[in-house]
């Protein structure tokens, strides 16, 4: 690979808490080892139209804290073309810029592995998406405070749940998979999670139910996967209702309140790995890959395996959550 002398960064897809802190480190790292840093603005979008700036230090002060995106972020139609991939590449070249790092989902590592491999440009991924959905990290940036958030919102709804003996169907994003409910329905102690991992009937569902009110109940907290197989939130809330009328039931949806709010802790610190780890990875000549946290340690894998290994749900977890609903 050739001497790499300047390194553009973007995010894309749904913005996570945590992205900014991403910025920060790899920006900061490209300067500590005396390479440029651009920030590309709108994700793809601003990289086929040019909107991009060169960065310092400075430029990413105070951000760390800050949740969404100070680059801002797009799900790029036409970056799924090809003609919209040479746009971005003549930019990249016509601006001296020689590597990228990608911060986002699936969808973006997609697009990342295109630029990649039909004009060799010299990518890397960091993981960037509430959903935690990608293969390779054990976290992505963003799932840990989306959590917390979650578990604020379950625990207020808890508090007028039990006061008016009602049963909630809380929905939590997650797009096809589970993570952000089957986590947080153990962190708040709701009776059940249903996940689009796996394939829940309504009568279990109801049998559940039936038996908590049996075991004295008076309140309960279901988390809804929005990617679930059974069924919308509002459809297995009337339900229930047919079934059991003597049951007030209700729906939240959390929508996008989950991907908002400064980032947590663990949220700041992963960010942060994983940014000097992309721009390390880069200088040592890898690329095509996506930078991940492992039981701790640094761990790169292909940018296809990311997105089409699948990472697993926790069977354990699945496990505690069910022993604790008794
Ligand atoms: O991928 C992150 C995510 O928040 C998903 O959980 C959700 O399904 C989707 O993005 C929502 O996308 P949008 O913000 O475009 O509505």
């Amino acid at each position: 690979m050739p001497q790499i002398k300047s390194i553009g960064v973007l995010t894309s897809g749904g913005d996570a808490p945590g992205m900014n802190a991403a910025i920060r480190a790899v920006v900061r790292a490209s300067i500590y080892y005396n390479k440029k840093a651009f920030g590309i603005y709108r994700g793809y979008d601003g990289l086929i139209e040019n909107d991009l700036v060169e960065l310092n230090a400075r430029s990413v002060k105070n951000i760390l804290s800050q949740g969404g995106t100070i680059l801002k972020s797009a799900r790029s139609e036409e970056f799924r073309t090809q003609s919209g991939r040479e746009k971005a590449i003549a930019n990249l070249r016509s601006r001296g810029i020689d590597a990228l790092v990608v911060i986002g989902g699936d969808g973006s590592f997609t697009g990342a592995h295109l630029l990649y491999e039909e004009h060799g440009f010299p990518v890397v991924g960091i993981p960037g998406t509430i959903d935690n959905d990608l293969f390779g990290t054990d976290y992505t940036i963003g799932f840990d405070t989306a959590t917390n958030t979650v578990v604020e919102c379950v625990d207020k709804i808890r508090d007028t749940a039990a006061s008016h003996r009602r049963l909630f169907f809380v929905e939590v994003m997650g797009r096809d998979a589970g993570f952000i409910a089957l986590r947080t329905a153990v962190a708040t102690g709701a009776q059940n999670a249903i996940l689009p991992e796996e394939n829940m009937k309504i009568e279990d569902l109801m049998a559940e139910i039936d038996e908590s009110y049996q075991a004295g109940k008076t309140s309960n907290m279901v988390i809804v996967a929005e990617g679930n197989r059974l069924g919308a939130p509002f459809e297995l809330a009337q339900k229930v209702k047919e079934k059991y009328p003597q049951i007030d039931t209700k729906v939240t949806i959390l929508g996008h309140l989950q991907r908002g709010g400064a980032p947590s802790c663990a949220d700041r610190v992963l960010a942060s790995q994983l940014g000097i780890g992309a721009v390390e990875a880069l200088l040592n000549d890898k690329a095509g890959i996506m930078v991940g946290m492992k039981n701790n340690e640094l761990n790169h894998v292909f940018l296809p395996q990311a997105i089409k290994n699948q990472a697993i749900i926790d069977l354990d977890l699945r496990r505690i959550s069910k022993i604790l609903s008794i």
